[in-house]
């Protein structure tokens, strides 16, 4: 190999890893939209046991809800919206849903609703009329993945997904505490 080549692969050996290194401790945002815990988990959701009319509005939803962070952030969140029948009921059945706090589990009314038309007020958002099928998707499958015998796994995964992005990323962490995103973890 000529000094070139030996040149060129090294260099190509440090950009490898890295972009692997980048891959696993950065999340994937694809403009300035800040980061969350939630960009660090699934970016995918296995529907195959989903509705027909599910399935075909989670493929609206990953379409449209990535253009400028990944569609991990609204998968991870902790938002699960309810009616306040629905909270009344869930309050007997499973009360463990609000012993947990609200940076694992924040069920309210019309909360997908509100952030879906947050979203769409943004400048660039190509969402326009699909909203109805993306807010109704959020609702149904929140309900799917939050509650019910899923419960004890999404606790889990949210807490790890919490735990590590205030470990990682103190100053983000500070940043979404501060304005009201996260309630402080243990105190701080
Ligand atoms: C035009 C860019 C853009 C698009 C498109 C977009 N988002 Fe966002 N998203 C943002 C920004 C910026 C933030 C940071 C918080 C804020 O400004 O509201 C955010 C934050 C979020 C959060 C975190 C909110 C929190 O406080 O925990 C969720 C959940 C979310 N987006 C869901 C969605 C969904 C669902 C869609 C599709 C309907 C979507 N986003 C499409 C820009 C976008």
């Amino acid at each position: 190999m000529n000094r070139l080549k030996i040149i060129a692969v090294s260099l190509l050996a440090v950009l490898a890893v890295a972009t692997a290194a980048s891959a696993k401790y950065k999340p994937t945002v694809k403009a300035d939209v800040g980061i969350y815990p939630n960009d660090f988990g699934a970016t995918t959701i296995d529907v195959s046991h989903y509705p027909p009319k599910m399935k075909l509005y989670y493929k609206v939803f990953s379409q449209k809800c990535q253009a400028c962070h990944t569609i991990a952030r609204p998968i991870n969140s902790q938002f699960l919206e309810l009616t306040a029948d629905e909270i009344a009921a869930a309050k007997k059945t499973q009360p463990e849903i609000f012993k947990v706090g609200p940076n694992i589990i924040k069920a309210e009314p019309k909360i997908w609703s509100r952030y879906v038309h947050r979203m769409m007020s943004k400048p660039g958002c190509p969402v326009k009329q699909d909203g109805k099928k993306i807010w109704e998707f959020l609702v149904f499958d929140s309900k799917q993945r939050k509650m019910g015998k899923n419960l004890k796994s999404w606790i889990a995964n949210r807490t790890k997904l919490l735990n590590n992005f205030k470990k990682l990323y103190p100053k983000d962490y500070q940043h979404l505490v501060s304005n009201g995103s996260l309630q402080p973890i243990g105190g701080k």
